[in-house]
């Protein structure tokens, strides 16, 4: 069977009326420049999606993670989208794009990328799941309960080839350092660092099953730290390859059925609860939120992308939209309750991040200006 190389590479390039939602137009330029990619062999096929006001490429090819033509591809797709906004004077134009040009790969440049590469099973189901107002270790605590907790995923127990588990990488976002740790007799290791997300993040998760090798990737760039200073934060998304072998759909989702709090929330400084929305009404509408988690599914047949729409033609894919399902109204009330309970303790913690967390903040100037007042304590 041929490799494929999945790339989902993502960017907020701007948005209308606040942190909200991409103008239709900057979609069309996203489209006419990945068009051009198909037309010249870059790419083989691609679909656009998003969540709030992040654009997410996923682009099918032949050429590899981290290849050039492609990473640029995407780049000139965000810089014409950017160009689009700063038009119209969106809010944020151009906000991730943080290199005047583009050189070898847009790692270190500002998007974000998960990109796998794998041999097609004869069925190969994907999920792409997408994030706004939150950051890479978002996805620690969904990703564990998925691929190493078996009362989520009974899989586990039950299909022999998950039996054994997984191999999970994970990154020291701080020190740019890496370590892999296999479940499930590296549980409790791999929980004592994950369960820090100021710092862990999940990058990837392998199959114990050498025929399936890749099971899922998170894009793990922290803005932040790439710049030196905040310049918009590192909304994440991740590709989770499901069934034969591996989680099946249900299992992947499961775990969002608990709105667990994540952080990045209004001003990239607040914790909140992961919501679950359709595409379509992932505009973060209160307080810049809640956290919103948008999961994608769709197929990857002999190179391209296979959907729900008739006549599959590059760019006009529909995935199936899994959280626009009335059955997650239920979770979407649980969220809007935390929402609101945490938000109540305003600009106190736990509610804000601490503080060489948060996004935004005056204390050394105010420290500043006031620090011949202090007397000592009695
Ligand atoms: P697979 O064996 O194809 O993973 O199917 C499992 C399943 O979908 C049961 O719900
Ligand atoms: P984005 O990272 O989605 O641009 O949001 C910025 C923010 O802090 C909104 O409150
Ligand atoms: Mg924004
Ligand atoms: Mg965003």
């Amino acid at each position: 069977m041929k490799k494929v190389t999945l790339s989902l590479i993502k960017a907020d390039v701007g948005s209308v009326a606040g942190h909200t939602a991409p103008h239709p137009r900057m979609f069309q330029a996203v489209h006419s420049v990945l068009k051009g990619g198909v037309k010249s062999g870059v790419i083989e096929d691609f679909m656009t999606a998003r969540c709030g006001d992040d654009i997410s490429l996923i682009m099918t090819h032949d050429k590899g993670e981290n290849n050039s033509a492609v990473h640029k591809l995407a780049w000139d797709s965000f810089m014409e989208a950017a160009e689009e906004a700063k038009k119209m004077h969106l809010y944020g134009a151009g906000q991730d794009l943080l290199a005047e040009a583009f050189s070898g790969n847009v790692r270190g440049l500002g998007p974000g990328a998960a990109e796998m590469t794998f041999e097609e099973r004869k069925s190969e189901p994907i999920i792409a799941l997408l994030a706004d107002k939150t950051e890479p270790s978002a996805f620690n605590l969904p990703l564990s309960r998925i691929f190493a907790d078996p009362y989520t995923t009974t899989g586990l127990i039950i299909d022999k080839r998950m039996h054994d588990g997984f191999i999970f990488d994970v990154v020291d976002v701080k020190a740019h350092k890496k370590i892999k740790i296999s479940t499930p007799e590296g549980l409790h290791d791999l929980l004592a660092f994950i369960g820090d997300i100021t710092r862990y993040a999940i990058k990837r998760i392998w199959s114990k099953d050498k025929s399936i090798g890749i099971a899922a990737v998170v894009s793990t760039e922290k803005l932040s730290l790439i710049a030196g200073k905040y310049v918009g934060k590192d909304d994440p998304v991740a590709l989770i390859r499901a069934q034969s072998g591996l989680p099946a759909a249900g299992e992947i989702l499961q775990p969002f059925a608990f709105p667990a709090m994540v952080s990045g929330w209004m001003r990239g400084s607040h914790w909140g609860p992961f919501y679950p929305s359709a595409q379509d009404d992932s505009n973060p509408t209160f307080f810049d939120g809640p956290p919103r988690i948008v999961a994608l599914g769709f197929h990857i047949r002999d190179g391209k992308i296979q959907g729900l729409e008739e006549k599959p033609e590059p760019g006009n894919h529909i995935p199936v939209d899994y959280f626009k399902d009335s059955s997650w109204d239920y979770v979407r009330r649980q969220a809007m309750e935390y929402a609101i309970y945490i938000r109540r303790h305003g600009p106190f913690m736990p509610a804000i991040l601490p503080p060489e967390e948060l996004e935004y903040t005056t204390l050394p100037e105010i420290q500043k200006k006031l620090q011949d007042r202090w007397e000592e304590a009695d």
